[in-house]
Order: C-alpha cells, then structure tokens, then sequence
C-alpha cells in the first residue's frame, strides 16, 4: 500500500491548484486524473470557450469596420481552422499543468480512483492510503428528462463540432448558453435560445440583465424567456424543439440543439454511501466554510461542491482546503467573487445587487456610466454600461455590474473595490490612468452620489 500525507482525488482547476499548493508547502501529495488534466475548464470548458469567443469578436470587429468603410471588405474564415487551434491552445495548457505538477514532485496517477474508505482510495489496482482526503471531482452536464432530450448535445459536444450548424437552438439561457449562442452567433448561425425563467440572469441587477439582453437581441440572437421546453424531435432536416410560453406552442427548427441547463456533481468513484459521505438535498458534497466535510480528513472543493461552480472559486476553495489541512485555520470568503459572462458584449459583476441589499435591510443607491461618455470606449468602437451600488448611509460600495466590451478584465479592479469597501471619498481621491476603460467605474461610483465628471 502506498502512504501520502494528501490524495486529491480531480485533476481539474480546483484539484491540481491544492496539489501545486500543497507539494509547495512540503506535503506529499498523490493526484488522480481519469481524463485529461486540466478538468472541464481547461479541455472542454472555460478556455476552449474563450478561444471561440475571441475569434467571434474578432469577427465582430471586422463586420462594424466593414459596416463603417475602413475595411473594404470583410472576407471569410475558416471555422475548421479555428477549431485545430483552440485544440493546440488546450494542449499547451493542459502541458503545462502536467509540467507545474511534475516540477512540484506531485505523483500523477492517471485513472479512476474509488474510495474505498474516508482515507482509502484504490486506483489501477493499487491501494493508496491519505492522512488527508480532497475530493475535487467536479461536475457533468444536467439534461432535462422531456421527450427526444438524447437529441440534444451538451457544451463539450457543441465545442467540438466540426461544421457550423445553418441553426441553433439552445436550451437554457445561463452561462453556457449564452455564450455559446453568442460565439456561433458570430460565426453566423441563426441562434435562438429558449429560457425558463423571465428575465435572464434574474438573479443580477435588473437594469444590467436588460442592457444585455437588448444588446445580445441586437446582434441578432432570437432570446424567448419565460418558455419552456417540451420535446424535441427529429425530422430528415434536423430536429424540431417544441416550447410552450402563455399557453401558445413554438416550433423551433435546428441542425443543433444545445442542452445547457445546469450541472449536477459527479460523484463516480467517491462511494458516496459506503463511505458515510454527507450529500445537500441538491446532491453536492456538503462542506463548512473550511471545506470540510462530515467525514475527518475529508476535504471537498469546486462544483462537486456546489455554490458558485466557477475555476476561481474551485482555486479558494483548493487553497482553502490546503490551508486548514496544514493546520492554519482558513474560512473561505465568498462576499468578492467576481460573476463573468463571455458573451459579446460582456457581461461582469462583483458583491450584491440594489435588490439584494434592500432584502438585508440596506439602502443602496445605484450609480451607472455610459460607455459613450468614455474616450477609450469611443476610439475603441466599445460599448455598454457600467453600474455600481453604494451603501447609501456609509456611501461604500457594495457591488459592481458591467455590460460591454471589456467587462471580465474591468472586473478585477471593481472585485478589490468591493472587498475593501471602497467609500466615495476613496473613490474621489483614487487616480485612474486615462484614457482607459476602467475611468468607467470610478465614474459610476461617483455618478452615485451625483458627483461623476463627464456626465450631467
Ligand atoms: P446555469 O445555471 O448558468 O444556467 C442554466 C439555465 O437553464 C438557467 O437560466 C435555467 O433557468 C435554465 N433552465 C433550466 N431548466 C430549463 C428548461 N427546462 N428549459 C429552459 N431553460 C431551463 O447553468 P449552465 O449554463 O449549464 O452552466 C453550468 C455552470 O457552469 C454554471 O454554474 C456556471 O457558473 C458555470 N460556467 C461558468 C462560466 C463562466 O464563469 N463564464 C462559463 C460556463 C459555465
């Protein structure tokens, strides 16, 4: 039987950022890995997308400076050369973990690992034994269960077509689904996403949930909330989705449809019963604040265990987890995680929205800057709208929302604002480089108590 002082079971964002971290810090650490290392953001989520998303704004770009005569002409692309090249990007990516992990002297075990116990794992017929456990398993693709649903393809499967589907439909308008709808958008399928709930993103500022909504509408995806979807089936052009939304039936026509509904915990090789392994109602590993979970010694970090499923909080969580097995007490901080969307424009946010706060019995008040009232933004050709919401009584800032280009990077220095608390006289006194993009918020943040600059 092998001995390490740590097993962490997940190679992706969550599991080898602890393995890195531990090793780091003089644990002996064994990784196990089925697939690829790397997990869904590096081979089939976060970053393949983003590969998509930047050739589709380049895309864009080019369309509105042939619209506007500084191109004469927009030419063509090819979607299959895009694809092979958003495969070498993963590569590189996915070397150089494996590198990072080798150099820190983790010892990759690559297949499935079973627990066969809270500190026990078997993996390729071998024993492991673990003072500590992390469990970093992950999560896969939630599909409704409705009539023809096995019709539909998931992230992975959408990130890997091989010819540009003529029509879209994509059920779930996330963030899965609207990105994909916003990168294929652009590379010119006909995109109608079909969501449940009304409006989208409800969980965000209202007045930012609008702006992108319109401006997605306006790029041309057809978006119908408040739907939902009943069958789908297929047909000798491709498949038919049927919707139902104020008791009228829709027929949405498609050569692809996406299923983007949510992901549920994978927990293949945990033996969640054998082991007395505690579950949430939703079927995630329950964890307290130190990522712990009912079993001692047994750590669960990222989507396997639930709340925000994002890399950077499955990193916190990791570092976290690590943290509390070397004996230095850590509780995760989840107040400043910064909330991205991909979509062209983007969309960012950070800390709590107006509507948030007053169920909390805190009056806000909200400020916003227009992109057309920023220099960058204008030699950029860039738009949207950047909002932030101030604590009306302590005038500090409690949450950032962003729409337009730029968001995710603006997102940042809008995440340090909002946990430090910025207050409007930090805000009056804080120099930002000009001309930039980020003017925007110290703008909005001061247009909150009516003192922006460049608006009346
Ligand atoms: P999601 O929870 O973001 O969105 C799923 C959407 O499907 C919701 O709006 C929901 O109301 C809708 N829905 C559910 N049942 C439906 C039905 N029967 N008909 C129509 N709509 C229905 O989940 P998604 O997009 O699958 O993403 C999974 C996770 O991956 C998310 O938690 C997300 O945070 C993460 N992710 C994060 C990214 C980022 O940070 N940029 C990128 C991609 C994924």
């Amino acid at each position: 039987m092998k001995s390490f002082d740590l097993v962490i079971i997940g190679g992706g964002p969550g599991g080898y950022s602890s393995a890195i971290a531990a090793a780091k810090r003089g644990l002996k650490v064994a990784l196990f890995e089925k697939e690829k290392l790397g997990g869904t953001c590096l081979n089939v989520g976060c970053i393949p997308t983003k590969y998509l998303l930047d050739k589709a704004a380049l895309i864009e770009k080019i369309r509105s400076l042939t619209q506007s005569g500084i191109f004469r002409e927009a030419g063509s692309f090819s979607f299959r050369k895009i694809q092979a090249e958003k495969n070498e990007v993963v590569n590189k990516l996915v070397n150089g973990v494996s590198f990072l992990l080798n150099k820190c002297g983790v010892t990759v075990v690559q297949g499935e690992a079973q627990l066969i116990g809270p500190r026990r794992a078997i993996c390729n017929g071998e024993e492991y034994k673990a003072d500590n456990v992390i469990i970093a398993t992950g999560s896969v693709p939630f599909r409704i269960p409705i009539p023809g649903s096995e019709f539909s393809l998931d992230s992975t499967d959408v990130l890997a077509l091989e010819k540009l589907p003529a029509k879209m439909v994509v059920i779930g308008g996330g963030v899965i689904g609207l990105e994909m709808a916003s990168a294929y958008r652009s590379f010119g399928t006909e995109v109608t996403v079909i969501e449940l709930l009304d409006p989208l993103i409800p969980a965000e500022q209202p007045e930012a949930a609008r702006l992108l909504t319109s401006m997605l509408k306006k790029r041309g995806i057809n978006i119908r909330t408040g739907s939902k979807v009943e069958r789908i089936e297929k047909n000798p052009q491709g498949f038919i989705v049927y919707s139902g939304k104020d008791g009228k039936t829709f027929e949405d026509c498609a050569d692809v449809v996406l299923m983007a509904v949510g992901r549920k915990a994978n927990l293949s090789g945990i033996n969640v019963e054998k082991i007395g392994l505690k579950l949430s109602p939703k079927g995630f590993i329950e964890v307290n604040s130190k990522q712990q979970t009912n079993l001692d010694h047994v750590y669960a970090i990222g989507d396997a265990a639930g709340g925000y499923q994002l890399a950077h909080v499955a990193y916190a969580e990791g570092e976290t987890a690590v943290s509390n097995i070397l004996g230095n007490e850590r509780e995760i901080d989840l107040s400043a995680v910064p909330r991205c969307i991909y979509t062209i424009p983007g969309f960012a946010a950070v800390g709590i929205t107006a509507q948030q706060a007053q169920k909390n019995g805190i009056e806000t008040v909200l400020g916003s800057f227009n992109y057309s009232g920023n220099g960058m933004a204008l030699a950029e050709g860039a738009s949207g709208t950047v909002y932030v919401i101030m604590e009306k009584e302590s005038k500090r800032t409690v949450g950032v929302q962003i729409v337009g280009e730029g968001a995710s990077e603006l997102i940042s220095f809008a995440t340090l604002a909002v946990a430090e608390k910025l207050t409007l006289s930090e805000w009056e006194t804080l120099i930002v480089a000009h001309p930039s993009l980020s003017e925007m918020i110290r703008e909005a943040a001061l247009d909150s108590f009516e003192r922006a600059i460049h608006k009346i």
